[in-house]
């Protein structure tokens, strides 16, 4: 298979869909990005697709229930025909229409060993538990919340007098490491299975 396109959806900052360009542009992640999507309009992260000169479109969700809000995120990537969508910090919940539209072809990156953690503040949890290592985890999303294959995840130990700020920034940087290289082995699974070498 030589679709390796992805769409990558955000509602924030940006920062690994960030990361995941510059890997492509490094040449470290073998892909293109066929679209980034948002459903906040002022999100960062479209801001930054913008100016590097990617196609990007504005979903905004006020006012639309979940299935309606997911038709429309399907009817616009389809064109598109992505191999994969990257939730990138994408702060909705997906409902079955997205989830089986693009069956296990979507990804999520979480910050925190699933299956701890999930939801909100995963890193805030992880503190209050008082655990000794948490980390990232790239996953399959699934009709779940934080459910799903489990493709890679990296750990982050905890340190004596972290707050939420400063693992949150140890666990990002871990995840801007993570997620191309889980999306270069599922891009490469998909083309072994698509030329059956598998
Ligand atoms: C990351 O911590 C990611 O794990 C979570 O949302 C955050 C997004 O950060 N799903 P950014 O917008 O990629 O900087």
């Amino acid at each position: 298979m030589n679709n390796r396109k992805l769409a990558v959806l955000l509602s924030g900052r940006g920062s690994n869909f960030i990361a995941m360009y510059e890997a492509i542009q490094r040449g470290d992640l073998d892909a293109s990005i066929c679209c980034v999507i948002s459903n906040v309009p002022e999100a960062a992260g479209l801001r930054k697709a913008r100016e590097f000169g990617l196609v990007t479109h504005c979903i905004p969700s006020k006012n639309l229930q979940r299935e309606e809000y997911d038709r429309k995120l399907v009817a616009t990537l389809r064109p598109h025909d992505p191999a994969l969508v990257c939730l990138a910090g994408f702060m909705r919940i997906l409902s079955p229409v997205m989830i089986r539209a693009f069956p296990r072809r979507i990804l999520n990156i979480h910050p925190a060993l699933l299956p701890s953690f999930p939801g909100l503040h995963a890193q805030r949890q992880a503190l209050q538990y008082g655990v000794k290592v948490t980390g990232c985890t790239v996953h399959f999303a699934d009709e779940g919340v934080d459910t799903g294959p489990v493709i890679l995840q990296r750990t982050v130990e905890v340190l004596e007098g972290d707050d939420e700020g400063s693992l949150s920034a140890r666990i990002l940087e871990q995840e801007h490491q993570a997620y191309w290289r889980a999306i270069a082995s599922v891009l490469d699974a998909m083309g072994s299975a698509a030329c059956g070498t598998r």
